[in-house]
Parts: structure tokens; C-alpha cells; sequence
């Protein structure tokens, strides 16, 4: 996106008339404003104009945009490099094809994924304007033992997200879910490449669920954010914002503090404790209630028989 229509963008994002004199202090002449408006206007952004008032941004966007996105990613401390595709095969694809072309951090951004997919090789069905679809290439030079406590920042982060920006209380399903009223709105995959102990990159692929769709009605388990806020405004360009700060903000607190300093936070939102569940990993399927998790990412399971199993990684049931 252009310096100016971002400039543009974020005067309307401040939710005031603009006239025109004051969009051409940017520099630019009125029918540049004018054009950028346009390009505005097409990206799906809500814009009018009323006479002698100037432009207004007049109801929050419902859908992904680029403009959007490149305003946020621009703010970024974190992000280096946005690729937003409208359509995509999978974005944990795409990071993969194309993580050895940029250095830093990049996120890859769709609204739409024809072979999206999620953990244990399962498909993550990602129809147009239902969900948002994003991966995260993130160079953290950590040993590979400091990595086991990544989703549990990650997860906080974007429970976090979704109860400031859209207020509706979600809850983690550890290791890698995020519910709504029980019923999953976000799954997210963590892949890592590693060299000699050391991760060099992390790609983290994030799903959410947006805005209800025939998917998400016949899976009966899931649930959308607009599907829950019935009929309350959602805006996605602030979701979004929020998210981005989100990341940011728990991926620093990742590389420099131990998982103890955010743990009462992590444990107020997980979902996972005083209920029966049952835990699936790749050596056995126990039932039993999760007692804690240790400072090191380990779950602590009580099964039937009282015996204590300390897990990993793992699906669980609830
Ligand atoms: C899960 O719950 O199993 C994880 C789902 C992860 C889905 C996201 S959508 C964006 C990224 N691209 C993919 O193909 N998968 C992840």
C-alpha cells in the first residue's frame, strides 16, 4: 500500500469528517486524494463524502483487505513483510515455498484456502470471507528445548485478542485451541525448522473463525466470532490490530522470560481444568483430569487408576 493511502487511511480510521483541504495537507493534490479514496472504497473500505463535511469512514470492515493489513504490518514491530494472497492454496504452504526468500519476520495473510490444513494432517476447510487465515515466519534462534513452551504464549495471545477486540470470553483448550462456549473458534499448527539444536524458524499457521458459514454450522464443534457476538458490531480491522499487538507483545515476552511470568494468565483462560477429558498422544489415548502444567510445557494428567502422566503434546477431548 502507498504511503499516502495509508496516511489517508489512518486520518479516517480516527472515525472524523475529512475535508478535503485537510487530506491535501498530505502533500498531495485532490484528485490523488480522490483516487486513493477510490483505491479505498475497493479494498472494501465504507467510505462517503458529504458536501462541505468531507470524507467518512462510516461502519467498521467486515473483511480482510491489503490496505489494511500493510497499515498494520507497517506499524509492526515484530513483522517485516506482509504477503497477503486473496486466495491461496494454504498460507503454511506458502511459507514454506517462500521462507528462504525474505530475512526477518513475515506473515502471510488469505481470506480464502483451498487445501488449508491443521494438526495430525487434517483438513482446516478455510471457505471466502468465513474465516482469517494467517502464517507466521518468526527467526527465533532458540535452543529447541526453549521451544516447548511457544504455544502457550501463542495461545494467550490470541485469547487475549479475541476477548479485548471482539469482548467475548474465549477460553484455551490446550495445547493448541482456542473455544468459545466450548465449541472451537481459532486451531492453530506450530512448525519448526531446526539445525544442530538450534530453531531457526518457526512457522505458525493461525485459523480463525470469523463469520458463519456451512462449515462451521455442520461441524457442530465450531464456532465463529461474529456467530457469537449475534448481531453486535465486529470490527475486523481492529481485530486484527489487537491480534498483531498480541503476537507481538507475548512473542517478545517468549524469547526473554520464562513461561512462569505469564503462567497465572495462561491458567486463568484454560478451559482444561476440574472437567473429565480424554487425551490422545502418540503413545496412548488416556481419560483423566489435567492437575497442573509445570513451568516447562508439560501437562500434568491424573488418570482413573491415579496414576500422574506428564504430556507434551497431545489432542484432547472434552
Ligand atoms: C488445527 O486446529 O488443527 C490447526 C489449524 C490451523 C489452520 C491454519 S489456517 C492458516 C494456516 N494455513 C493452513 O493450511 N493451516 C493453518
Amino acid at each position: 500500500m502507498s504511503q499516502t493511502k495509508t496516511e489517508i487511511l489512518s486520518l479516517l480510521m480516527e472515525g472524523n469528517y475529512l475535508s478535503g483541504t485537510r487530506l491535501a495537507k498530505l502533500g498531495v493534490s485532490r484528485t490523488a486524494v480522490w483516487k486513493n479514496i477510490q483505491q479505498l472504497k475497493e479494498d472494501g473500505y465504507n467510505i462517503t463524502a458529504v458536501t462541505n463535511k468531507g470524507y467518512k469512514l462510516v461502519e467498521p470492515s467486515n473483511r480482510i483487505n491489503e490496505s489494511l493489513l500493510a497499515g498494520t504490518v507497517e506499524k509492526s514491530g515484530l513483522l517485516d513483510q506482509l504477503i497477503y494472497k486473496k486466495t491461496i492454496d494454504s498460507t503454511q504452504n506458502h511459507a514454506f515455498r517462500i521462507l528462504d526468500q525474505y530475512d526477518g519476520n513475515i506473515v502471510i495473510v488469505s481470506g480464502e484456502q483451498s487445501q488449508g490444513r491443521g494438526r495430525f494432517k487434517r483438513e482446516w476447510l478455510s471457505p471466502d470471507e468465513t474465516g482469517l487465515y494467517m502464517s507466521l515466519v518468526l527467526r527465533p534462534a532458540i535452543s529447541n528445548q526453549n521451544m516447548i513452551v511457544f504455544n502457550l504464549f501463542i495461545s494467550l495471545a490470541i485469547s487475549e485478542a479475541i476477548r479485548e477486540a471482539a469482548g467475548l470470553k474465549s477460553g484455551i483448550k490446550w495445547p493448541n485451541d482456542i473455544l468459545i462456549n466450548d465449541k472451537k473458534v481459532c486451531g492453530f499448527l506450530t512448525e519448526v525448522i531446526s539445525a544442530d539444536n538450534i530453531v531457526e524458524t518457526i512457522v505458525c499457521g493461525i485459523g480463525i473463525n470469523i463469520n458463519p458459514s456451512a462449515v462451521t454450522e455442520a461441524l457442530g464443534t465450531a464456532t465463529t466470532i461474529t456467530g457469537e457476538l449475534k448481531g453486535s458490531e465486529f470490527d475486523m480491522n481492529h481485530f486484527i490490530d489487537v491480534l498483531f499487538k498480541k503476537i507481538e507483545y507475548y512473542y517478545d515476552k517468549f524469547l526473554s522470560e520464562s513461561f512462569s511470568s505469564i503462567k497465572d494468565d495462561w491458567l486463568d483462560q484454560a478451559i482444561i481444568f476440574n472437567r473429565d477429558l480424554t487425551i490422545t498422544t502418540v503413545k496412548e489415548k488416556l481419560r483423566g483430569k489435567a492437575l497442573d502444567i509445570t513451568d516447562e510445557g508439560y501437562l500434568v494428567i491424573l488418570d482413573g487408576d491415579h496414576n500422574i502422566h506428564k504430556v507434551i503434546s497431545a489432542d484432547i477431548e472434552i
